[in-house]
């Protein structure tokens, strides 16, 4: 017999995202979407609706330079990215099922935040930068509401570029926003290649978003002379917040490559 909506869902999102996980969310926040992605029976349905409601909500707040729905883009783009990472690292089925649909839905929670700082097309001041760190707490509110568990936690240890490079500790971030992350300590070589994809398509096609990117320069004059690859190699090797026996070298340069292939594309 089929369980009837309701009692699927005992909190209305705006509730369990405010008491679980003290978000408060923008005004016009599409709360009835997610909460009818609740009744889907598949983790792919979940995840297919939850692309649209993205999607949908981004075009409704059309950026100002007419980067039409570059967060689903991005997603996208982070999918292939993992998932030829996770077929060269021997990843199974399930495992890549996973981190498919994390790699789609990490950024969702970026629909929780003030479209004006999503797509402000210039730096972030410290107030703004620091509402947009909640966007990973705001995809984990989601995925969890909606049903997809082992995903939420995926998506709430993907670590924000600006974050990563304002000099936070890794443990800071795993101890107050990432508390899915200890209980799932076998995820961690998906959450290591999820953040990786994440990085490697912020750096290889940064001139996709509305917001100049502060490696913009040294990557374009790299894709002008045939070094990308190196370059943004070169970048991730530095990044002391990767695992770097989980990502080892050749893992690196295939997410590279798949980047540098799709931004020929
Ligand atoms: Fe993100
Ligand atoms: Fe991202």
């Amino acid at each position: 017999m089929a369980v009837p909506e309701a009692s699927l869902r005992q909190l209305s999102f705006k509730d369990f995202a405010s008491q679980q996980f003290n978000l408060r969310l923008r005004e016009d926040f599409p709360y009835e979407e997610i909460e009818w992605v609740v009744g889907m029976k598949t983790p792919n349905e979940k995840c297919a609706a939850l692309v649209h409601v993205l999607y949908e909500d981004e075009l409704r707040h059309e950026p100002a330079n007419e980067v039409r729905g570059w967060i689903s883009w991005h997603s996208g783009r982070t999918c292939k990215i993992a998932l030829a990472i996770a077929e060269r690292a021997g990843f199974s089925d399930d495992q890549k099922a996973v981190l498919g649909r994390a790699a789609l839905l990490h950024d969702i929670g970026k629909i929780g935040i003030d479209p004006a700082i999503v797509n402000k097309n210039g730096p972030l001041a410290d107030d703004e930068r620091s509402v947009m760190a909640t966007h990973n707490r705001i995809s984990q509110a989601i995925l969890k509401y909606a049903g997809l568990g082992t995903e939420a936690a995926l998506a709430a240890a993907h670590h924000e570029h600006q974050k990563t490079s304002s000099g936070r500790q890794r443990n800071d971030l795993i101890e107050s926003e990432h508390r899915d992350m200890k209980q799932h300590a076998d995820l961690y070589p998906l959450m290591a290649v999820l953040e990786l994809a994440d990085m490697t398509d912020a750096m290889v096609n940064f001139d996709d978003r509305p917001y100049p990117n502060h490696m913009q320069e040294l990557f374009a004059a790299a894709a002008r002379d045939g070094t990308l690859g190196d370059a943004v190699f070169q970048q991730i090797a530095e990044n002391p917040y990767l695992d770097k026996e989980i990502l080892f070298e050749d893992l690196v340069k295939v997410g590279i490559a798949r980047a540098v292939e799709m931004r020929k594309e």
